[in-house]
């Protein structure tokens, strides 16, 4: 395997596959067997989900009801509702995991623990990080990229549903181009949308590359980690 320890990342939206809201349970059993598959070939898995098929902060306090703090405090419990959800479907399948929060929630989950994490990941099973970085104004973007640095993961997996960084919006450009590899200056340089900027300097300043890649395209995260080049890989 290209990967021996990764950080994927995966968003709420994705999970609501053709719902408007909440989570497609054939969605998340797709995505739970695709895990498993990639986990079971040995490669050590942690994963960090969002959660704006339930609720966003940002948008939220918008409205001027909810005040951004208090938003941003609601997103991180819907990431933890994704991530039990996604921690069960796992389950239903055989795959050990072990779910930590940056939130204390001592009767759902263990707490973060960075040398638990690394030791569970040793011991081969899957281990979701629920409650974002466990402060608002951090997106979960910045909460995956800080899990990775920290139990040194060799890549971050950035599942979206676009496969890859193009040089416009694909969804508007019709001419749009992917890249396969792009360097991190370069994303700086053009202005790329890949993660918030928090994350990706983050990124930057601990060498941590970042794949985007199309996770709703069935195998492709086991094609990816078996080494074929998909999506496109910000690099040094
Ligand atoms: P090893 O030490 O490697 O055997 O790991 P382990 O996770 O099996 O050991 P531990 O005894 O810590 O955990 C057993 C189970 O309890 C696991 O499913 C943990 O996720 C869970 N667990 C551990 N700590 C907590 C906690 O604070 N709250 C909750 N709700 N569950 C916990």
């Amino acid at each position: 395997m290209r990967y021996k320890r990764i950080l994927l990342k995966l968003s709420g939206e994705s999970l609501m596959g053709s719902k408007n809201f909440g989570i497609d349970p054939e969605r998340i059993g797709t995505y739970a067997q695709e895990i498993k598959e990639v986990a079971e070939a040995g490669v050590e898995v942690a994963i960090v989900i969002g959660g704006g098929n339930i609720f966003r902060g940002i948008q939220a306090a918008e409205g001027g009801k909810i005040d951004r703090v208090q938003g941003d405090y609601m997103g991180m419990l819907a990431t933890m509702i994704n991530s039990m959800a996604l921690q069960s479907a796992l389950e239903s399948i055989g795959v050990q995991t072990r779910l930590q929060s940056a939130i204390q929630m001592e009767q759902i989950c263990e707490p973060f623990i960075r040398r638990k994490a690394v030791r569970h990941l040793e011991k081969g099973r899957v281990v979701i990080f629920g409650a974002g970085t466990g402060n608002p104004y951090f997106t979960t973007d910045t909460a995956a990229t800080l899990r990775a640095i920290e139990i040194e993961a060799d890549v971050i997996l950035k599942g979206t549903r676009v496969d890859g960084i193009y040089t416009a919006d694909p969804e508007k450009d019709p001419n749009a181009k992917r890249y396969d590899t792009i360097s991190f200056s370069e994303v700086y340089e053009k202005n790329l949308n890949v993660m918030d900027m928090t994350a990706f300097t983050l990124c930057n300043d601990n060498k941590l590359p970042i794949i985007v890649f199309d996770m709703n395209k069935q195998g492709n995260l086991q094609r990816l980690l078996n080494g074929e080049h998909l999506g496109t890989l910000v690099k040094f």
